[in-house]
C-alpha cells in the first residue's frame, strides 16, 4: 500500500466509476492505496476486480438508493461525486439550430436527476457520517461548462453551474467541521460522453481533448491541497489551475 497522505488506506467512493473519468479516478485512487467502492448504474464488477476494490449498483438520482448505501457502507474518507450525463449526444456541434428544440421534458428531468440530484443527494446521504467522524472530502466532477457558457448544451451548462454554486457555498460552511468540498472543472476529456461529431469539431477548432489521466492528476492535486469550495480547471495544452471567480463587489 502506498503512503499517499490522502489516499493511502483511504475509503473512497466514486460515482459513475464504471467509465471515463470515473474509471480513471478509481484506477488512480486505487494505485495510491485507496480502498475503492465503484458505484455506477452500470456493472462495474470487472473494474473493481482489476483494482482490488468493490462495486455497487447505484442510481445517483434515487434518494432511497443513497440512503441504503449510506446505511450499508458509510465511513468514506473521500467521496467523488462524478456521475454525469448530457441531454443530447453532441456536447458541441450537432444538427439542431435551436439547442432546446432537441430536449424533451424527460431529457431535462434525467439530466437534472443525475448531474444535480446525484451530487446533492449523495452529499446529504454521506455528509452526516463525515461530520460525525470529524472529517472527509467530497470532490464533485463539475466541468468547464460550470464556469463558461456552452451554447449547444444549455441544460448541461445549467447543471454544471448548479453544482459549482453548491460546492462554492458548501465549502466554507463545512470547513470548520473538517470536511472539504471541492470541484473539478475540466475541459474536453476523452471519454464516451464526447460523441464523434463533437470530436470532429473539437479537432477542427483545435480545442484539445485530454486523457482521463489528466483529470486524475487534477483530482489528486485537489484532494492534497484541500481548499474549501475550490474549483480546479484543466484544459488540454494548459497548466491546470485553481480557478477563483472574480468578486462581483470589489
Ligand atoms: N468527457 C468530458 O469531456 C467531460 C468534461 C468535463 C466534465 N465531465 C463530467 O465528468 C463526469 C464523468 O463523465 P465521463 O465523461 O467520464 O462520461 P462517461 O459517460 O464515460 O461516464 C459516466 C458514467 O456515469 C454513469 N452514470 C450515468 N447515469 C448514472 C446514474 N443515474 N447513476 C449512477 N451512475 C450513472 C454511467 O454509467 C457512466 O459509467 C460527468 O459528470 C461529466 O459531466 C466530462
Amino acid at each position: 500500500m502506498s503512503g499517499h497522505p490522502v489516499l493511502g488506506g483511504a475509503r473512497v467512493l466514486v460515482t459513475g466509476g464504471a467509465s471515463g473519468i470515473g474509471e480513471g479516478l478509481c484506477r488512480r485512487f486505487a494505485s495510491l492505496g485507496a480502498d475503492v467502492l465503484v458505484a455506477d448504474i452500470a456493472d462495474a464488477s470487472a473494474l473493481a476486480a482489476q483494482i482490488g476494490g468493490r462495486s455497487v449498483r447505484l442510481d445517483v438520482a434515487d434518494a432511497g438508493a443513497w440512503d441504503a448505501l449510506a446505511a450499508a457502507e458509510d465511513g468514506f474518507d473521500v467521496v467523488a461525486l462524478n456521475a454525469g450525463v448530457t441531454t443530447v449526444p453532441h456536447v458541441v456541434g450537432g444538427a439542431v439550430e435551436q439547442p432546446l428544440a432537441a430536449v424533451g421534458v424527460s431529457d431535462y428531468r434525467r439530466i437534472m436527476g443525475v448531474n444535480v440530484d446525484g451530487v446533492v443527494l449523495g452529499t446529504m446521504a454521506l455528509l452526516p457520517g463525515m461530520l460525525a467522524r470529524g472529517g472527509g472530502q467530497i470532490l464533485v466532477t463539475a466541468s468547464l461548462a460550470g464556469l463558461v457558457p456552452i451554447p449547444p448544451e444549455p441544460i448541461y451548462g445549467l447543471t454544471k453551474h448548479a453544482v459549482v454554486g453548491f460546492v462554492r457555498s458548501l465549502g466554507p460552511a463545512l470547513a470548520p467541521h473538517g470536511v472539504t468540498v471541492s470541484a473539478l472543472c475540466p475541459g474536453f476529456v476523452d471519454t464516451p460522453l464526447v460523441s464523434d461529431v463533437s470530436r470532429e469539431l473539437i479537432e477542427a477548432f483545435s480545442l484539445g481533448i485530454m486523457p482521463v489521466e489528466a483529470v486524475a492528476d487534477l483530482a489528486v492535486r485537489a484532494l492534497e491541497e484541500r481548499q474549501p469550495g475550490s474549483l480546479w480547471t484543466a484544459i488540454a495544452g494548459r497548466e491546470p489551475v485553481r480557478f477563483e471567480p472574480a468578486n462581483p463587489f470589489p
